[in-house]
Order: structure tokens, then sequence, then C-alpha cells
């Protein structure tokens, strides 16, 4: 993963713990109305992929045991991992693109209730995105994978030239000076792989993303609403189709692109859609980017507009996050594919403990406090969600007292010690599992291993019962904890 140059070393602190007595009296740990309903506390555990759902994304005993071992910690809300609109192969992630996937998603609403007696409420991230590629050989690239242009015949010095004839000739050349003849789109898919783009209106499955989306997006929100969760969190974030759509990169000239208001319009549509197949007393939210962290992407000031439109249409939660876009990720060796958190705008999502001078911690705070400035401006009161290197009490605690935020996600905090918040709550916040902030989980997220925490991961693996990674190294759930 990128790092900041300056290399400046932060470590997380726990700083002052509350006693029980501070803990009740405290914003965090006081309930917030959120659409319908209310959350206990005022603390939220983000969505984090795990990598532990089948091949053919349906709920397994480790997704099971995974969010049942968050409950136990008893957050004000839990977001089920980034789950899957489609019903289209898409490897080991959960989806929701089928009712055949109900009776599993049934199974994690029901563990996560039974663990933490009913506090717990429970949304469940939707996801869409479009097809990318593994990185090309380069002789794969040129002798199959390249479609063949008049711009390549014309290289060839001979314009009624067939397809097979240019790609044998491009084969024959070094890789170096094939490339000279693409394009700038051309050489993107030789040396990261082919990914679509929103942009890419040539093609009729991108050009119908307006039309097929609110209804994929609105029919995985019913089974969500059928399987017994409490919510949805529609994904506008990250390197997605969603937010591909609200970046300033989607120069789309047919309505969907361009001008704010053009690009928030798919978001709308599809809140819209989502909002008719679940009714009033469900919850509908989304995430998405106070800041894309990339050259040329939408900045706070698009958020600001973004997040007020939302809250007009009717979202019931706002939760802010960073960064993490393709647009800036590192090369992939060949045979892998890209990955949006390598660069820059990755750090800017998860960052880590080497960090430059505004530090790991808090960092979008002051973009998502811009968003909430203007949403309570606008007149609406709808509740936002900060996140990014929150691990203390006095940190959460500060940010609701500020009024940066109205809610506070702990994502790789939880991951590190999923009894965060039952430990704060009851006054044994002394004994948190701070987190490290090293991104070795994420590096296993990286290459889709089953995630887990170095803090925990080695201990007690003899522990009757345990249930180990594929490899059988590592646990998969932190050992349990009591007061
Ligand atoms: C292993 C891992 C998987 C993640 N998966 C998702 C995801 O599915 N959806 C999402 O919106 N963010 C995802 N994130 C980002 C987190 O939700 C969060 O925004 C980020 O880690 C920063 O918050 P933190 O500093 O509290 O960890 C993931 C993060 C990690 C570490
Ligand atoms: S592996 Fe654990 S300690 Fe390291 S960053 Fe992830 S959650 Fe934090």
């Amino acid at each position: 993963m990128w790092r900041p140059p300056e290399r400046i070393r932060y470590n997380a602190h726990g700083g002052r713990w509350p006693d029980a007595a501070q803990a009740a009296a405290a914003r965090l740990f006081s309930p917030i109305k959120v659409g319908p309903i209310t959350l206990a506390q005022r603390t939220w555990v983000p969505a984090m992929v795990p990598w532990r759902a089948s091949e053919t994304g349906f709920v397994t005993p480790e997704v099971l045991e995974w969010y049942e071992r968050f409950a136990r910690g008893r957050p004000g809300a839990i977001v089920v991992e980034a789950t899957g609109i489609r019903d289209v192969p898409s490897g080991p992630l959960l989806r929701a693109g089928h009712d055949r996937f109900l009776p599993g998603l049934r199974d994690l609403v029901r563990v996560v209730r039974t663990a933490s007696e009913g506090e717990t409420r429970l949304f469940i991230q939707l996801i869409d995105f479009l097809a990318i590629r593994r990185r090309p050989l380069p002789s794969r690239f040129f002798g199959e994978f390249l479609a063949i242009t008049a711009q390549h015949r014309a290289a060839f010095a001979d314009p009624e030239a067939t397809d097979a004839e240019v790609r044998s000739w491009l084969v024959s050349l070094p890789p170096e000076d094939a490339a000279k003849v693409l394009d700038a789109r051309e050489l993107n898919s030789l040396e990261f792989g082919a990914r679509e783009r929103v942009t890419d209106t040539h093609l009729d499955q991108i050009r119908d993303l307006p039309a097929q989306l609110p209804i994929l997006f609105g029919n995985a929100a019913r089974r969500s609403r059928e399987a017994g969760f409490d919510g949805v969190e529609l994904h506008f974030a990250h390197a997605y189709t969603m937010a591909s759509f609200l970046s300033r990169s989607n120069t789309r000239d047919d309505g969907y692109g361009g001008a704010l208001t053009n690009r928030v319009r798919l978001p709308l549509e599809v809140y819209s859609r989502v909002r008719a197949e679940v009714g009033q007393d469900f919850v509908v939210g989304c995430r998405f980017l106070a800041d894309e962290c990339i050259a040329g992407g939408s900045n706070a000031d698009d958020a600001a507009f973004f997040g007020t439109e939302f809250a007009h249409a009717g979202m019931d939660f706002l939760s802010l996050s960073r960064g993490g876009k393709f647009d800036d990720a590192k090369q992939p060796k060949i045979g892998d594919a890209a990955y949006p958190y390598t660069g820059r705008s990755g750090y800017e999502c998860m960052p880590s403990y080497y960090s430059d001078a505004a530090g790991p911690f808090g960092r979008n705070l002051e973009s998502t406090a811009r968003v909430r400035e203007a949403v309570r401006q606008s007149g609406f009161a709808t509740p936002v969600v900060a996140a990014g290197g929150i691990h203390s009490f006095e940190q959460a605690e500060a940010c609701l007292a500020s009024g940066k935020a109205d809610i506070v996600g702990f994502a790789r905090q939880a991951l590190a010690d999923p009894d965060w918040f039952r430990k704060v709550v009851t006054g044994h916040g002394s004994q948190v599992r701070l987190c490290l902030y090293t991104n070795y989980c994420e590096a296993l997220d990286q290459r889709h291993r089953q995630v887990t925490c170095e803090l925990w991961d080695r201990e007690a693996l003899d522990e009757p019962g345990v249930r180990l990674s594929a490899d059988g190294k590592r646990r998969l759930t932190p050992p349990p904890w009591k007061p």
C-alpha cells in the first residue's frame, strides 16, 4: 500500500477510559434515532469484507461466526459487508441477487439478534461493481483481447489487413514497441488489466445501467427486508459503480454525468426505487465519499451537495468514507487484478500508522463535518456516520461533542477488539486491545484471504471448537472476553 513520504510513525493511544457511570452519561452511549428505528448507542461497525462467503455467494458457518462475534460486543449497529445485488458469479463475496440467498441471510440476522440480545441493529451494505480483468500477459493481450481498430491497421501500414494479421504482427514485436500503437485506454488495459467504466456508453450493459440498477438495488433491498435486517446501506463509495456515477470523472452525456445534478441523478433514482420496494418503516441510508482524494476527483464541496440531496430525498443516514479508487491504484503483477486501495486514495480510505503531519486518526472528520454542516443548514437532521482511525473513547466523544458526526464508526478497531463497546461501556476500557493500524488485515483482504487481526489470530489455536483459516495457521475469530 502507498504511504505518505513523510513516514511519521503514529501509535494509537487509549487515552482516558470512562468508568461505567461516566460511560452511561456519555454521548457515545446515548441512543439515536435512525429513520424509523433507534440505535441503543452511537457506535457503528462499518462494512468490512472478511472473505468468508462461499464461492457461490452464500452465507457460511464462518460468516455466521464472524458476525456473531461482533454482535457479542453489542455495538449500536453493524453493517454487513458489501453484498452483491446481481445474480452473477462473483467469488466468495456475499450476494443478495436472488431469493435463494434468503435462508442464509435470515440465519445471519438471527445470530446477531441472539448474540446481542436484540441490542445491536443490523444493516447490510448493497453493492454493484463493474467488470475488471486481471493484468494480461502482453502476448495474450495483443493476441486475443485487444479489439483491432483502424488505428492499429494504419500502424501496420495496411488498412485492408485482417485482425489475425495485425495481431500476429503485434505479438512479434517487443511489447514496448507494440504498446506504441495503443491509445491511452488500451495502454491502461495492457498495463493494469481491462476495466469497465461508467463512461463506456458504447457498451450496452453500461449504457443501460440507469435503467437496470434501480431495479437490481430495489430487489436486493426487498430481500434484505424479507431476511429481517433493520435496513440497507447503499454502497455509493470507493471504486464501485455508484461512486463512479457521483465522481467528477463521470462525463456521460445522457443526463447521468457532467454537472452535479446529473451525477447524483442515478443514486437518487436508485434510492427512490429502493424506498418504493421496502416502504417507510425500514432504514435506507448510503455510504459515499467525503472526498475521492484523486487528481480531478470529487471533493467535500461535491459531497456536501450530494449529502444534502440524499437527505432531501429521505435517506435515513449518511455514512462518509474517503478515497479507495482505481484511478491511482498500483500496477498489479501480471495475472493479478488492480486493487483500489493501493494508491494514495487507498491510504486515505484505510490510513495506516506511517503517515504525514495530519496523521491516520480522524483523517476524514473535517470533510465529514463539512457534509454534516451543509445537511443541517438545509434543514435536515439526518444522522451522519464518521469513520477512519477512531479507536479511543475520548476521540469518539469529542467527535460527537464537536458536532462533526452523530454516530462513530470503528472498523479496524472493532476487528482488533469486537468487545470494545462492551468493555468501554462497562468501565473496562483499559482492557481494550488497540488497533495497531498496520493494515495486516487489509493485506489479507487484498489477497482475498480470510481476514483476521494480527493481535489475536495466533492465540489459543488449540482451544476446543476453535475454527481455523484454510491454511490452519490462524484462528478466524478472537478468543472470548469475560468481564
Ligand atoms: C478488511 C477490510 C474490509 C473492508 N470492506 C469494506 C466494505 O465492504 N465496504 C466498505 O464500505 N468499506 C470497507 N472497508 C473500509 C472500512 O469500512 C472503513 O471505512 C476503513 O477501514 C476506515 O475505518 P477504520 O479506520 O475505522 O478502519 C473495509 C476495511 C477493511 C480493513
Ligand atoms: S490487523 Fe488488527 S491491529 Fe492490524 S490494522 Fe488490522 S485490525 Fe488493526
